[in-house]
């Protein structure tokens, strides 16, 4: 019979479990060294469990052979965009793309690509995106250093800039 100690006990450890996961997948995904001596990356290991196949530098943030200021990754632009999202590209365009590059393909040295998986919406969900634009963010994914926030964007303008870039993200296998 398990004592209320036990359960306790158990508990606690899979709470650490779930940390140590945790902890190593972000890891995973925020090395670029990482993936390139191991030679897997996300698109890899995708590949083996049957998602969908995305390309590398969707799905890395290894760069070596991306001058600075160039894009870091090749969107394809989606056939037609909804009407909030043509609205959102124009004020993404004016406010985000200096450093996030155009099409949220990144720019090499400012910006990341929003077009990729880091950013896929179970990951960084769509408030995500409004925090990112009131408080500024601190660097943890690229070597950009931290975002400032960006003012003059109101909550429904950035509501707009999340619908472009699912729509980008959709049009680009990650969902
Ligand atoms: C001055 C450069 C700059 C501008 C302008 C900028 N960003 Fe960023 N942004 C960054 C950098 C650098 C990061 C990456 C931080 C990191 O290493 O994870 C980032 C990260 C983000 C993230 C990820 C947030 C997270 O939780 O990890 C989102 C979303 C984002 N930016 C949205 C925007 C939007 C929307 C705009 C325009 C309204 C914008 N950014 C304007 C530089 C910028």
């Amino acid at each position: 019979m398990m004592t209320a100690r036990k359960l306790v006990m158990l508990a606690a450890v899979l709470l650490l479990a779930g940390a140590v996961w945790g902890y190593w997948s972000d890891r995973d995904m925020a090395s670029g060294e990482n993936t390139a001596q191991t030679g897997m990356d996300h698109a890899g290991m995708e590949g083996q469990m049957g998602g969908a196949a995305l390309p590398r530098e969707m799905t890395s943030t290894f760069m070596a052979g991306v001058a600075d200021g160039a894009a870091i990754v090749t969107p394809r632009l989606p056939a037609t965009l909804s009407e909030a999202a043509q609205s959102g590209k124009q004020v993404f365009d004016a406010k985000c793309a200096v450093c996030h590059g155009t099409d949220a393909a990144g720019k090499k040295g400012n910006g990341p690509p929003l077009v990729h998986k880091i950013y896929e919406p179970s990951h960084h969900g769509d408030y995500a995106v409004q925090l990112a634009v009131v408080q500024g963010v601190r660097a943890h994914h690229w070597p950009f250093g931290d975002m400032a926030p960006v003012p003059g964007v109101t909550t429904a303008q950035v509501e707009q800039i999340v619908a472009y870039l699912r729509e980008m993200q959709r049009a680009n296998g990650i969902r």
